[in-house]
């Protein structure tokens, strides 16, 4: 960290340098965020600073660039907004100044304070800009009303500023069983605007709007991406000025009122991150660093699940899931979760959603004798809640109609026959807290798969019908930690249809994230590739299902599903009750593999080639010293160009000299696979030909892959 007369600040970790100009008292301006530029001099920096300024031509409106990481209408800033909010009218364009900075090391990484106010107005604002150990950088900002008169925050965005080399935007849509669908697009000018207006990211969400040079792919290009850590409602735009100025900025979506600031109050916004990277890659470490520095981050291997949903749906009996836990573990399993189906009458996805006690009718000794089984078979013992929700048909809509959510209307459209209800009501809070409490406290239970499957829509709090989105977001942050604090261990996955909350704010209080409910191989490879820009692999479900998906219909061999589900936390999601002998081994290898390399899989750094061949992909995992790595070749279409040439290994050590061989934890080889000769012996070359030369594919047909193991012989 190096300051300049008080008036550029360089903050530097991770291979990221951010610099900053915090001169006459202004907010901070970030000049440069990107490639670490080294300890820079007071004259370098200096002259960073005068070589940013740009040329202001006649009627231009002179907006003193460069911008500042919270933007505002009054200095002559034309686009959205950083700070929206008035008290009634009055207060409304805010101009932040006389800013005192500091800077300091925190966890390894550097953090610049900035300290301003606006003495007309009454506010004041602290804004955090920091570089992580990882090289990630986050900023978030507080604002405290100094004065008497309420003051009402409608929205406060702060911004990652891109150069103008950025030429391409990057961000994700998605759909129920179809997360994270790729879109790119010129950075134009103007706005793009990425929200989510339904309470939670949604299946939808981009996760993370990324802008960068033209072609950027997984090993080159330079690309920056943003993500808000917070899983209600939120805005990512990418903003381009006819200036030229560009640039990734987001922010809460604050709702009528709902957050109104009386004297002495404050708000702060959640964080916001920014990552960049030579490829996409890099980009996606920094995230990965970073959770695994948490020191929630899970330090046990992480156990191999068995789901019940797509085994026996909302069919449940002891006898049958007793059976069920029994195969599972004789093929390693190590944690049985009992999905949707076992509360009160919930006999299809109609009815009881609220209801949060074990169905008499269908567990008539409830579910202890099966969580006991459980448990002797040496696995632990997981159930699936969907805490913020309420069927109309339930016990607890009948006796608090009042704490389904309201704005005036009515209850308003269900969707899967389901309501949302209000956490911000005391009584409906605890009523699930005590719920869940009780029954994990009974069953010991060690895993919680939380749902949560409708949009917030008109979620307005009753009596008054006011906006209760935000509350309920954080009702439910309160809930997890309630429960986290309670029951030391205690591990909960993310879900909401699939992937539709997955962002750094949940995941502050979850252990893993089920990106989608898409189970069909040649989709969850691309769903689980994108997701894991951000998401490490240990934090990712990946579970095998059945050859027939339930989502897709497509039929696909074992080895491939397998395959697939390796990369993540595995967990299975068949009916082994109904598979044969052949398939339960061949399941028990897969299993068995993946125990034998998850130390690989959930540590090391994730790598994917850029291949020409838009039919093939390849990724892979790579050891942190490098000595180890395994890869998937696979192949997703039938191209014209066959056969698909050779493909590089990316992230292995260009000095060192390693060993490939192909590994079959199924079946020897995918039917139809035709071999280079390589194949049939392995090869040892150097790192540097594996990473740019690499080695001939095999021919493969749609929906098959090989895997590399790769180890070094030099060691
Ligand atoms: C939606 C989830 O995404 C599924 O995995 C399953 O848990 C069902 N809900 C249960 O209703």
């Amino acid at each position: 960290m190096t300051a300049v007369d008080g008036s550029v600040v360089q903050l530097r970790a991770g291979g990221t340098s951010i610099i900053a100009l915090v001169d006459a008292g202004r907010l901070p301006r970030i000049v440069h965020w990107g490639a670490d530029l080294g300890e820079l001099d007071d004259a370098a920096l200096a002259a960073i600073v005068l070589s940013a300024l740009p040329a202001i031509g006649d009627s231009a409106v002179s907006y003193p660039q460069p911008v500042p990481v919270l933007p505002q209408l009054a200095e002559g800033w034309l686009g959205r907004p950083g700070l929206s909010g008035s008290s009634d009218g009055t207060r409304w364009a805010p101009k932040f100044g006389a800013a005192t900075t500091s800077v300091d090391t925190r966890d390894g990484g550097q953090v610049l304070r900035s300290d301003a106010v606006d003495a007309e107005y009454g506010l004041s604002l602290s804004i955090e800009i920091e570089v992580l150990a990882s090289g990630l950088a986050r900023q978030r900002a507080t604002l405290v009303n100094e004065r008497g008169e309420s003051y009402r925050v409608d929205g406060l965005e702060l911004a990652f500023p891109v150069p103008v080399t950025a030429t391409e935007v990057l961000d994700f849509t998605g759909r129920w069983s179809l997360e994270k669908v790729p879109q790119r697009r010129p950075f134009h000018i103007g706005a793009w605007l990425r929200e989510s207006r339904g309470g939670k990211p949604g299946l939808e969400h981009t996760m993370l709007l990324a802008a960068g040079e033209a072609g950027f792919g997984f090993q080159s290009g330079a690309v920056w991406a943003v993500h808000l850590g917070w899983s209600g409602n939120q805005v990512l735009a990418a903003e381009r000025m006819p200036s030229g100025v560009q640039h990734l900025s987001a922010g809460e979506i604050i709702l009528p009122g709902e957050v109104t600031l009386a004297a002495g109050e404050r708000y702060t916004s959640p964080w916001l991150y920014g990552s960049w990277g030579n490829g996409l890659d890099e980009l996606a470490g920094r995230f990965h660093e970073t959770i695994r520095a948490w020191p929630q981050h899970p330090s046990r291997p992480r156990p191999i699940i068995l789901n019940t949903w797509e085994a026996v749906y909302f069919n449940h009996d002891l006898d049958t899931l007793s059976a069920l836990a029994e195969k599972g573990a004789a093929l390693g399993v190590e944690r049985f979760v009992v999905d949707d189906g076992w509360f009160l009458g919930r006999r299809s996805d109609r009815t009881s959603l609220g209801d949060w006690t074990v169905d008499p009718a269908v567990w008539p000794t409830g579910l202890e004798p099966l969580a006991r089984r459980v448990r002797e078979l040496g696995m632990e013992f997981g159930l699936w809640f969907e805490p913020e929700m309420i069927n109309l048909d339930s016990e607890l809509a009948r006796t608090h109609p009042e704490w389904i959510f309201d704005a005036g209307h009515g209850a308003g459209i269900p969707s899967r026959y389901q309501h949302v209800l209000d956490l911000g009501h005391e009584g409906a809070y605890e009523h699930v807290r005590d719920g869940m409490f009780a029954l994990v406290s009974a069953l010991d239970i060690a895993y919680i798969k939380w749902d949560h499957n409708r949009y917030l829509l008109d979620a307005g709090h009753s009596p008054s019908g006011r906006p209760g989105a935000r509350v309920q977001t954080l009702q439910a942050y309160r809930l997890m930690a309630e429960l986290k604090e309670a029951f030391p261990g205690l591990e909960i996955e993310s879900c909401a249809s699939g992937g539709g909350r997955i962002d750094l704010g949940v995941l502050a209080h979850t252990d893993r994230v089920w990106p989608s409910d898409c189970n069909d191989p040649h989709e969850r490879l691309e769903i689980q590739r994108w997701t894991g820009l951000m998401v490490p692999p240990e934090y990712q479900g990946t579970h095998i299902g059945a050859a027939e998906s339930h989502t897709t219909h497509r039929i696909h061999p074992l080895d491939y599903r397998a395959e697939k589900a390796l990369w993540g936390h595995l967990g299975v999601e068949l009916n082994l009750l109904e598979e044969d002998e052949a398939t339960l081994a061949t399941v028990g290898s897969w299993i068995a593999f993946h125990r034998e390399h998850r130390g690989l899989l959930h540590s090391g750094r994730v790598v994917h080639a850029d291949l020409p061949n838009a039919a093939t992909r390849l990724q892979g995992v790579v050891a942190r010293d490098g000595a180890e790595a395994l890869y998937a070749f696979s192949v997703t279409e039938r191209p014209a160009n066959w056969p698909p040439g050779r493909v590089t290994l990316p992230g292995l050590d260009a000095e060192r000299s390693y060993r490939v061989n192909p590994v079959f934890p199924g079946t020897p080889l995918p039917e139809g696979a035709v071999v280079p000769p390589w194949l049939l012996s392995g090869v040892t070359l150097p790192g540097c030909v594996l990473g740019t030369v690499g080695i001939e594919a095999p021919s493969l047909d749609p929906d098959t892959s090989v895997l590399f193991h790769v180890t070094a012989v030099d060691a």
